[in-house]
């Protein structure tokens, strides 16, 4: 297909989209979300040319997976975006069947990005090309091709290249899965941002002392915070879910050290970076002020995605709110980014055991639960369960509407909930642990009749906010 040809059929996909607006109960009032179609990782991140880019995995032409290509939205708050034309259409050989997950770095005016191209085979089986492309200042997208071939020693799956600067040389990490089927991430250097010359394995199976059973880790991110050399994987494996092999969408965070020379990384502690039900394939960037930032796609592709009711109102997934990294106590934290505090209208507080607030787009915030046994109810198939040993998200099943549930073992002392009409953020002990849900029932749906009810066993100060996006 040429770009064209790829162009006219994003243009016919838009203009028959279904009716939208008003009749969608769904769609987010902040949130990003497309227009029509699969949205899957945020790729791109960046600061450039005074705005913030987000571009991300988009199938314009149906909700389902398949070839992707780069979307692109800009936004000077990372609130208000703005819909921009097609960054990246998978139309040459070496990207057939998918411009996948990648990066973005400005280099002398320009923003560099790489990309993976993936190439399927019609008899079966898979390579992969690592890709570079440029936008200029004016919004050209200029293809630049693959910089690199499959390297040897990995099956097909190589991908989604993650590029920084450190001193005199570029940095890529790529995640992958080796021939003897394990998930490793490699390290490249280069100087020119062409010619790149791998560096080694770093982090995975069977890498200093690591025992898994991860056959590929997808989307890693490396970056310095706060003195540390921090990793963020998508390690994929096998487990047993009542005698069922099920495929895992977990996003690991890793605090350690990177020797740059040696090509080792040494952990010091791994976490999940998040317990809620719809977080994956995150990454981070710097934006001018310094700040780390990350956004992660809510949402996994499971078996229960085909049951998203947004796929009637011609679009699926969505990304999380903006969040704020930082390492405190040896602990990776995430917080909303201070912009989001700019949404907040009408302000109520209270001191009480349980109360209702309305809102579709609200924040609510509770500092003092120590101890407390509470229920929060955020819409009629998602339930929040705070007792001293943990928070529980409860949530009724697209598919099988059954309830499941998902804890963080802890104990939370302040909660900070985002909620849109469609999703809840939970930030537990300012950002120590973040739960993140989708949700699709009727209260969550409707909007005069939503929001925020809590009952407690003790009484429990609040702060709400409307949110006006
Ligand atoms: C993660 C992922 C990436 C890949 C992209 C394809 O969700 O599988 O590894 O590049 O999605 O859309």
């Amino acid at each position: 297909m040429t770009d064209t040809q790829y162009l006219l059929q994003t243009i016919e996909s838009l203009l028959n989209v279904p009716k939208q607006g008003e009749h969608d109960p769904y769609r987010p009032v902040w949130h990003f979300a497309p227009r029509v179609g699969l949205l899957n990782d945020p790729n791109g991140l960046s600061f450039y040319n005074g705005e913030y880019h987000l571009f991300y995995q988009w199938n314009p032409l149906e909700c389902e997976h398949g070839a992707k290509a780069w979307g692109l939205a800009t936004s000077t708050d990372m609130i208000h975006w703005q819909h921009k034309p097609l960054a990246l259409a998978p139309t040459e050989e070496y990207e057939v069947s998918g411009c996948y997950s990648g990066s973005a770095i400005e280099v002398d005016g320009k923003l560099e990005l790489f990309y993976t191209g993936n190439v399927k085979y019609p008899q079966g089986g898979r390579t992969a090309y690592q890709c570079r492309a440029q936008l200029s200042e004016s919004g050209e997208v200029n293809k630049l091709g693959p910089v690199m071939d499959l390297p040897a020693g990995y099956s097909g799956h190589v991908r989604d290249p993650k590029v920084w600067r450190h001193g005199d040389d570029y940095y890529m990490v790529l995640g992958a899965e080796d021939l003897q089927k394990r998930g490793v991430v490699i390290l490249y250097r280069s100087r020119d941002l062409t010619t790149w010359q791998k560096c080694g394995d770093i982090y995975g199976t069977d890498i200093n002392g690591k025992q898994d059973n991860n056959f590929m880790l997808e989307c890693p991110d490396l970056f310095p915070l706060d003195g540390k050399d921090v990793l963020i994987t998508c390690p994929k494996t096998w487990i047993d879910i009542d005698g069922k092999a099920t495929e895992t969408f977990d996003v690991e965070v890793t605090i350690g050290a990177l020797d740059y020379q040696q090509a080792d990384y040494q952990v010091e502690s791994t976490c999940l970076l998040d317990y809620g039900f719809d977080f994956y394939a995150p990454q981070t960037f710097e934006d001018a002020d310094g700040r780390r930032l990350l956004f992660g796609w809510m949402g996994k592709p499971d078996e229960y995605e085909p049951y998203q009711p947004t796929k009637a109102f011609g679009w699926i997934h969505q990304m999380t709110c903006p969040r704020r990294l930082t390492i405190s106590n040896n602990e990776v934290l995430q917080q909303p980014a201070e912009e989001l505090a700019t949404m907040r209208r009408n302000h109520l507080s209270g001191h009480c055991l349980s109360t209702s607030l309305a809102g579709l787009s609200a924040e609510l915030l509770l500092q003092d639960i120590n101890g407390a046994t509470s229920t929060i109810t955020i819409a009629d198939d998602l339930v929040l369960e705070v007792t001293p040993s943990g928070v529980t998200t409860k949530r009724k099943n697209l598919k099988t509407g059954l309830w499941q549930q998902k804890t963080w073992p802890g104990k939370a002392t302040s909660l900070q909930l985002l909620r849109d009409s469609s999703c809840v953020e939970v930030f537990i002990n300012r950002g120590r642990a973040v739960m993140t849900s989708r949700m699709f029932g009727k209260a969550s749906g409707v909007k005069h009749d939503c929001g925020f009810r809590f009952e407690s066993d003790k009484p429990m100060s609040y702060q709400h906010w409307t949110l006006e996006g």
